[in-house]
């Protein structure tokens, strides 16, 4: 049995986890519309990867006996007029997406929940990794986006992303 209030917050984290791969399914989707397979095939992992932080999240709720609440996943909103808009919309993301496990940290903290801290220990190097691969995206898009020839080879590169399982097993 975990602390009420950190038991909440990790079901919440959940319907997040899942709004984030809709929001990178939305990007993924935008980019293989404007003809730019190799971002659509980064952000289409990217969305993976967050639907598996939603399941890892539901197995450790479920793995400590928590009832499991899914609730109503909110639609992408947002309009993209440029192709380095959802570049900047995922950082932004992400560096909320750090902020809401920190927060579920300091409420484990608070109730000595330590199975929860370690737990999370995994999310909160994940959301540093998350973060800089969404700087070096926006460092390489402003660098040869603007090149029709350099933004062809970045997608090129962003092409040959391939999904792995999350290294987390619980
Ligand atoms: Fe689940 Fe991108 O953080």
């Amino acid at each position: 049995m975990l602390d009420k209030k950190v038991a909440e917050l990790l079901n919440e984290q959940v319907n997040k986890e899942f709004y984030s791969a809709y929001l990178y399914l939305d990007f993924s989707n935008y980019y293989y519309n404007e003809g730019l397979d190799g971002f659509g095939n980064w952000y289409k992992i990217q969305a993976q990867e967050e639907r598996d932080h939603a399941m890892l999240m539901i197995q450790y709720l479920q793995n400590n006996g928590e009832k499991i609440e899914l609730n109503t996943i909110n639609k992408p909103d947002k309009e993209y007029s440029s192709f380095g808009d959802p570049l900047n919309f995922g950082l932004e993301h992400e560096r909320y997406v750090t902020g809401l496990i920190h927060n579920i940290y300091a409420a484990a903290n608070d109730a000595h929940d330590f199975r929860t801290m370690q737990f999370l220990d995994w999310f909160v190097k994940e959301q540093g990794e998350e973060e800089k691969n969404a700087e070096d995206l926006i460092k390489k898009f402003n660098l040869f986006g603007s090149d029709p020839k350099g933004l062809y080879m970045l997608d090129n590169e962003l092409a040959a992303r391939v999904y792995a399982a999350p290294s987390l097993v619980l």
